[in-house]
């Protein structure tokens, strides 16, 4: 794992002790990159109504946006899992907004090994109301 993506995982580790999963007891953190090199991160927040649940991924980029930045250039997504954890569908929608297609997406484990993948290639054909995208 390089430096910058060794920063990212730690930032993601971290939030996800925060994680509110309380229902499902799967802890999610997730931290992101900004184009202008700024780092945001996030944990899934669960609910007693629980359509309301908003994953790890979504919340750091609606913190992103909150800070007034809207574009990723690598985005990181962690669970005590054994397998690489990908971003549900919507995440995928959601990160495609502020991305392009050769936007860089780390999906880890809890070992702290990952699977490197591009959003053009977790969410091809993707829904976009921008004409070039
Ligand atoms: N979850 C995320 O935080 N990110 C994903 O991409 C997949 C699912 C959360 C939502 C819910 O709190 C828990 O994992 C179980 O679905």
């Amino acid at each position: 794992m390089d430096k910058d993506i060794k920063e990212l995982y730690v930032a993601a580790l971290k939030v996800k002790e925060n994680a509110y999963a309380i229902y499902s007891n799967f802890y999610v953190g997730s931290a992101l990159r900004t184009r202008n090199g700024k780092i945001f991160s996030g944990c899934n927040v669960e609910n007693s109504s629980y359509g309301l649940t908003v994953c790890a991924e979504r919340n750091a980029i609606f913190k992103m946006v909150s800070e007034g930045e809207t574009g990723i250039s690598e985005i990181l997504v962690v669970g005590d899992t054994e397998k690489f954890l990908p971003p549900c569908g919507a995440c995928r929608q959601v990160i495609a907004e502020f991305s392009n297609k050769d936007t860089k997406v780390f999906m880890c484990n809890k070992h702290g090994e990952f699977r490197k993948m591009t959003v053009g290639e977790i969410l091809p054909f993707g829904f976009s109301l921008i004409e070039d995208r």
